[in-house]
């Protein structure tokens, strides 16, 4: 076995596979390209799906790669001493070029040489799949692991479940060959491999023989060509190289580790729960650098990738508290990750002032509520305790969120820590409740709005504005808005207009806010100061007192009102819009009474 660093792994893999008449291709941005079903790259393969369903490669049959990777769906075990949510995947692919034979001979021939790896041929073990309804058991893989040598009992068969791999629900997949090193004491057992020993082989590569398209949960077709598509954990067989126990105690992660150790007074090693929490900050520093400094950067929001990164942040913000680092310090963190990768990727670098602007400002945000929080979820504990189900109601752990910033994790952690557990569904609701009411917590602009905020008076809410948006369209641009009164069971609108409507005006007027309804269109809000909002065509009572800064809520491409909300996230909650009574209100105010039903 030679010692090598990360660096130097990456570099030789790609060399090796250079030599092997590959064309290195660059990895891609974290942030999905074209794919909306998922928010990050989750691997090597990501980007390649197009070409493994037959479209043509332009740097052809044989590719090799780097790529960095996000995969969240094992975050809550991030902390232990081998779990990352960033990582980096080393891949070669054949896009209907080689298939099984030279697939496994490179591996095996990179992973074991002198002139490359070098690692030990007894503590090198495989699976290879079983076979189902879908292929056949995979004898050919195996034939090709004992023509390189591989003893017969260090080939465990196994189901789909360890040996298919698929990216989603659909796309490219296949059956796979999985490889491990033995990361026990002193040598494997005879007769030792993944399927007698789960714990002390660690996978290090995994090659995917692609050759079928998983059209839906029923329809798996052949693919035009029998593609391979491999991917190596850098990290973990890095740590392996080195002998190393753990990827943290990895030049990849001791730098970052170092920093901590500066800041919080504290060295590594002493202490289970203090080194868990090292290891969730140096993780996720490590993730959200990489997040931020991608050429597709994205901040901290609350939705979609934006709240992976919020997530990521807050809890690091949280681990940094419990470790005594009073002070910012993700940005000091930031320095020692770039420093590490940038040679890599050079983004991180080129975008150094951004993630340093970005993670300060998010743990500004979050450090100003982190405490309070943290004391009023110990004043719950007591009456916590009392309940039976040991569990947090939705409601608490929404208002643990929505007031002081707690993402739902967060609390969840604070719970397990407590022995307790939350109420996911509750909070769920909560959430949509008020879910606008959130954001405007989030940017620190919750002032006023309604005196009441049920789930029907939000939903009503909304609906005055897509009532305003279309009786302007059917009556005329002199409507405006004299008064409005909503509670739980219907909504009254006073507007300017000189007579009463027709029943024709009624009926176009109800029809139209059905329409939007069931154009099921987003409701948005942004923050702008009251002139933008003016020129961006917004609905105002301008003559009205507002604050510099006003939220403008936009509705679809029908409505945009300024207004302090809340309101729904999307008109398709609103059920069906009924106008009950159109009347008089006063000299020129018309008045219209309607239900949501
Ligand atoms: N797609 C496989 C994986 O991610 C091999 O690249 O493990």
């Amino acid at each position: 076995m030679c010692s090598m660093t990360a660096n130097e792994l990456r570099s030789k893999y790609i060399e090796f596979f250079k030599s092997k008449d590959h064309v290195e291709i660059s990895g891609r941005s974290l942030i999905p390209e074209n794919d909306p079903s998922v928010l990050f790259t989750t691997a090597g393969m990501h980007p390649l799906v197009p070409f493994l369903l037959g479209e043509p490669h332009p740097a052809g049959k044989r590719l090799t790669d780097y790529q960095k990777c996000i995969r969240t769906g094992d975050i809550d075990e991030v902390g232990d001493p081998s779990h990352l949510t960033c990582f980096e995947m080393l891949g070669n692919w054949s896009l209907g070029d080689y298939f099984k034979k030279e697939s496994i001979a490179y591996s095996y021939e990179f992973l074991t040489s002198k002139k490359w790896l070098a690692l030990d041929p007894a503590k090198i073990s495989v699976t290879v799949f079983a076979g189902d309804e879908n292929a056949p058991r995979d004898e050919e893989s195996a034939g090709y692991w004992k023509a390189n040598g591989m003893p017969e009992d260090k080939i465990a068969y196994l189901p789909a479940s360890d040996n298919w791999w698929a990216a989603g629900p659909t796309g490219p997949c296949g059956p796979d060959t999985e490889i491990f090193y033995w990361v026990g004491e002193g040598l494997p057992p005879v007769g030792s491999n993944k399927g007698t020993d789960k714990d002390n082989w660690l996978e290090i590569w995994n090659n995917v023989f692609m050759e079928y398209n998983r059209v839906d949960e029923k329809t798996l077709v052949k693919l035009p060509k029998q593609n391979v598509d491999t991917g190596m954990g850098l990290e973990r067989t890095n740590c392996i190289l080195q002998g190393k126990t753990s990827v943290y105690l990895t030049e990849v992660f001791q730098p970052i580790i170092k920093t901590i150790e500066k800041l919080a007074g504290y060295t590594y090693g002493s202490d289970a729960e203090k080194d868990k929490s090292v290891r969730i900050i140096a993780d996720h520093a490590r993730a959200s650098v990489f997040i931020i400094g991608d050429p597709k950067g994205v901040s901290p929001s609350n939705v979609g990738a934006g709240y992976v990164l919020r997530r990521l942040i807050r809890r690091a913000v949280r681990h940094g508290r419990k470790l005594g680092i009073e002070n910012t310090f993700l940005a000091d963190l930031s320095v020692s990750v770039i420093e590490n990768f940038k040679n890599a990727y050079p983004e991180l670098e080129q975008n150094a002032e951004k993630i340093k602007q970005e993670l300060t400002a998010e743990e500004n945000k979050f450090g100003q509520t982190l405490r309070k929080g943290e004391a009023e979820f110990e004043k719950l504990l007591p009456n916590l305790a009392k309940n039976p189900k040991k569990e947090i109601p939705g409601r608490v752990a929404f208002r643990l969120y929505d007031t002081f910033g707690f993402p739902i994790e967060i609390t969840e952690e604070l719970a397990a820590e407590n022995g307790f557990t939350v109420d996911k569904v509750g909070f769920k609701e909560a959430e949509k409740k008020h879910q606008e009411l959130s954001r405007t917590a989030e940017a620190g602009k919750a002032k006023g709005g309604l005196a009441e905020q049920s789930e029907m008076t939000i939903k009503y809410h909304t609906a005055t504005h897509l009532l305003q948006a279309a009786l302007k369209r059917v009556l005329g641009d002199h409507v405006a808005q004299k008064g409005s009164n909503i509670t739980n069971e219907r909504m009254r609108f006073d507007f300017s207009h000189p007579a009463p409507m027709t029943p024709e005006e009624i009926k176009k007027v109800e029809n139209l806010v059905n329409e939007q309804i069931s154009r099921n269109l987003p409701v948005t809000m942004e923050i702008m100061n009251l002139e933008d909002a003016k020129k961006s065509g917004a609905t105002a009572l301008f003559g009205e007192k507002y604050e510099n800064n006003v939220k403008v809520y936009t509705i679809g491409d029908f409505s945009k009102e300024v207004c302090g909300g809340p309101h729904v996230t999307n008109t398709g909650v609103l059920g069906k819009f009924v106008i009950k009574k159109e009347q008089s209100s006063s000299a020129g105010v018309r008045r219209i009474k309607a239900v949501l039903e």
